[in-house]
């Protein structure tokens, strides 16, 4: 056999591989990523295999301490990854043999590539996985306590960019919370159909040897076997979810970044963001930039694109293993790096916010902002809501033309409008009276946002408890 024909599959070939589509088959370069789940998974398959009788207990031995000084030398970046090899899974076999002689041959015995990757995989997703939930309730637990802390600060909410009411800033806050806690749940739900374990299903058909992967599985802490072994080989879905969550989830960030880059801008001057969070610029010297923000907010694209890259790679794919399925490592590296970075960013960042509170509090005052909380006053008095509206709309211009807000207004110039309007109108013109009455389960009130600040740490340690 000649040297450049792969080892493990060049009995039937009469020649070399061609050295270009070598390199062009070739997975080692970034499935190299993939060697502690690949070393795990074969110590539990040798195990298992030992246990039913396939392999002798010395020839188990042989082939785990082979494996933990694999490990040792990749850690140590002593391991000499060979293109050639084509992929992690030979790349470590090629070495074991090398070391231990002929046992190492025999680690392969009722597995195949196929379901060895997808087990791979699966280890690696379920490991970040739970990396990545780690810095999501980091960063849910920062923003609860930003909002607590912010619950009485005044700011204008918008529609349409446009000042509508206004709000608290711990209510803005919780909103924000409120997307992670359900990106966490689709994490958490992703995770248990990651958790299944497809060894054992070898090329496709499963294996003649007495294989337990009841074993195999619980060595492994996986929740169960697949069912079906051409399913177990072939389908990715799992890497389509994780990345589905990854691109949610990054959406709301990229909202968030994008109200975080205008609320730092001169223009609102809501907040102040640490200078560690933020580069000048190398001309003007004036310049904070929110990088941070900006960098999460494009980060967005790439991970929208892994998406679209495995779905499209899984599209029309016959049963079962297809090489096809090498493609699916690099989106879905990239994407578990970017979702762990740009949590890391946020969770580091959002307990660092400095709300500039006269900023933001003058801001809701001149936009009108409590227009609605004065048709409603007229309500109460018992006018219609659609008469109220009018009233209100002609207070506004009003204002408009004389550069007054309605509570700089005087009782007399209000009730140019409307003679139902009393002396009792500017307790519900003031920011503080509009957001205190909206006193509910779910509204703006500081009341009900130290309330849902409350339920929402509840809900995060309930979750810790490990549901
Ligand atoms: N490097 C391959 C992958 O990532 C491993 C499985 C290869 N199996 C095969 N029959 N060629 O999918």
């Amino acid at each position: 056999m000649s040297q450049a024909t792969n080892q493990s599959w060049g009995g039937r070939f009469s020649e070399p591989t061609d050295a270009f589509v070598a390199r062009f088959t070739a997975s080692v370069n970034f499935d190299q990523r993939l060697a502690p789940q690949d070393i795990q998974g074969s110590i539990a398959h040798a195990t298992m295999l030992a246990r039913v009788g396939v392999l002798t207990d010395d020839e188990r031995d042989a082939i785990i301490n082979g494996l933990n000084e694999i490990q040792g030398e990749i850690e140590r970046g002593e391991f000499n990854w060979s293109v050639p090899l084509e992929d992690v899974h030979m790349n470590i076999e090629a070495r074991l043999t090398e070391k231990i002689g002929i046992t190492g041959k025999k680690l392969h015995t009722g597995r195949s590539r196929n379901d060895q990757v997808a087990t791979d995989i699966r280890l690696f997703m379920r490991d970040e996985i739970d990396v990545i939930e780690v810095e999501l309730k980091r960063l849910r637990e920062g923003m609860i306590e930003l909002a607590d802390r912010e619950a009485e600060t005044i700011m204008p909410g918008f529609t349409h960019l446009q000042t509508a009411q206004p709000v608290t800033f711990g209510h803005h806050i919780l909103a924000w919370q409120e997307m992670l806690a359900r990106d966490h749940e689709r994490l958490l739900d992703c995770r248990k159909r990651v958790n299944v374990m497809p060894l054992g299903a070898a090329a496709l058909a499963g294996t003649t040897y007495p294989i337990d992967r009841h074993v195999t599985a619980e060595l492994l802490g996986f929740d169960r076997p697949t069912e079906n072994s051409l399913d177990a080989v072939s389908d990715r879905d799992f890497a389509i979810e994780f990345t589905s969550f990854a691109s949610i989830l990054l959406m709301h960030l990229s909202r968030m970044s994008e109200e975080l880059v205008l609320w730092t801008s001169a223009q609102f001057n809501f907040i102040d963001l640490p200078d560690r969070f933020c580069t000048g610029s190398s001309i003007m010297p004036q310049k904070k930039n929110p990088d941070v923000p900006e960098l999460v907010r494009g980060k967005t694209g790439r991970v929208y694109g892994h998406l679209m890259s495995l779905l499209t790679l899984m599209k029309s794919q016959p049963l079962a293993y297809n090489k096809d399925n090498q493609e699916d490592k690099e989106p879905l590296f990239d994407a578990v790096d970017t979702v762990r970075d740009c949590l890391k960013a946020f969770a580091d960042m959002v307990p660092a916010i400095e709300p500039k509170k006269a900023s933001m509090y003058e801001a809701a005052r001149r936009g009108f902002s409590t227009a609605t909380d004065l048709a409603d006053y007229l309500v109460r008095k018992g006018v219609a809501f659609r008469d109220a509206h009018e009233i209100v709309g002609q207070s506004v211009a009003y204002g408009l033309k004389s550069e007054k807000d309605l509570s700089e207004m005087s009782l007399d110039e209000l009730k140019q409008f409307s003679d139902t309007i009393e002396q009792d109108v500017f307790e519900v013109l003031t920011l503080e009276g509009s957001v205190a009455a909206r006193n509910h389960i779910g509204g703006t009130a500081p009341n009900q946002v130290r309330a849902a600040a409350q339920r929402a740490r509840e809900a995060l340690s309930a979750l810790k408890a490990g549901a």
